[in-house]
């Protein structure tokens, strides 16, 4: 899958290259976070698991919806993971309402939008 390359395929994330997705609230929680990291990436200092990485993930918003949906829909139910499915039309929307976004997403601002 095309995150493994980073994040692994176990989901436990690689020193310097990736945080873990397995039991992060990052996947796991509002699917609007994710989602939105897919379509603009993240930049900067975050948070998982306790740990803070200060890196940056580029968008993969050349993904169609489908696709997107998908890989959200896996990395959610994977690993003993048991959150809600993504559609396509949710990720559609997302990326009509952020259409001239153009800049990646920093942590901050992404749980300031899900509060
Ligand atoms: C080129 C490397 C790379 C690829 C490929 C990549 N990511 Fe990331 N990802 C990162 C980095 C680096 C961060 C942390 C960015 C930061 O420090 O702000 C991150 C952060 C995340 C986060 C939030 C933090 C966490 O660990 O949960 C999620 C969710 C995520 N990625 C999901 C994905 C998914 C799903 C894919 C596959 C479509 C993917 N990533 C592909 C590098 C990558």
């Amino acid at each position: 899958m095309t995150c493994a390359a980073c994040h692994q395929g176990d989901g436990g994330g690689l020193e310097g290259v990736a945080p873990p997705l397995v039991g992060v609230d990052w996947v796991t929680g509002p699917a609007g976070l994710s989602a939105r990291i897919l379509l603009h990436g993240l930049s900067g200092p975050v948070e998982v698991l306790g740990k803070t990485y200060n890196l940056e993930m580029p968008a993969f918003g050349f993904m169609v919806d489908e696709q997107i949906a998908a890989v959200l829909t896996y990395v959610r139910r994977a690993w003993g993971h048991r959150a809600d499915p993504v559609s396509p039309e949710f990720i559609s929307k997302l990326r009509q309402e952020y259409s001239s976004r153009d800049r990646p997403w920093s942590a901050t601002e992404l749980l300031e939008l899900e509060k």
